[in-house]
């Protein structure tokens, strides 16, 4: 299984909104066995497809415990229909690369999605899937976690990254 390139921010495609699945094929089906294969490879929760230049709403996820069995998950053109409470996560992304902070989020919420081969199903979760939910439907919005934080604080991450991949480009030159 082939895995995918990540799009890193602040690239401007991870602006883009995605739009819904139609097609519930064989390449749909897939393209989520890559995200997941390319998920676990980095050692994420979630990865929406926006984050591998793929503009179509859905995502994959697994946030079993650590020491827990695999849960895999993927959600089809999902949609939050409820939503309670209020809760503090810290939260990093396979886009923005060594960047963890703060942000509220819904402490749990009610998902309405499909499968990779069309049926509906209805979810109601908390704790770190619920986050994973709000962070992934983000990323299908073209939204980043890091859009909640102050600007001061966007601004240094934004340096912070610039700077990592000019080093990277640089790095792998060497190896031309
Ligand atoms: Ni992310």
């Amino acid at each position: 299984m082939s895995l995918l390139e990540i799009v890193l921010f602040p690239d401007e495609r991870l602006r883009r909104v995605a739009t819904d699945v139609t097609q519930f094929d064989a390449h749909l089906a897939q393209v989520a066995d890559q995200m997941m294969s390319t998920m676990y490879a980095s050692r994420g929760v979630g990865l929406a497809a926006t984050q591998v230049d793929v503009h179509q709403r859905f995502f994959v996820a697994d946030c079993a415990d650590e020491g827990k069995p695999a849960a895999p998950m993927v959600f089809i053109n999902p949609i939050i229909v409820d939503r309670e409470g209020l809760i503090e996560s810290e939260e990093g992304c396979l886009s923005i690369p060594d960047i963890n902070d703060k942000v509220m989020r819904s402490e749990s919420v009610t998902v309405r999605a499909q499968t990779v081969q069309g049926a509906s199903f209805e979810l109601t979760t908390g704790g770190l899937l619920a986050v994973c939910i709000q962070h992934e439907i983000d990323h299908l919005n073209g939204k980043l976690f890091i859009d909640y934080l102050s600007p001061l604080k966007q601004q240094r991450i934004r340096k912070k990254l610039e700077k990592a991949q000019r080093h990277r480009a640089l790095d792998a030159k060497d190896f031309l």
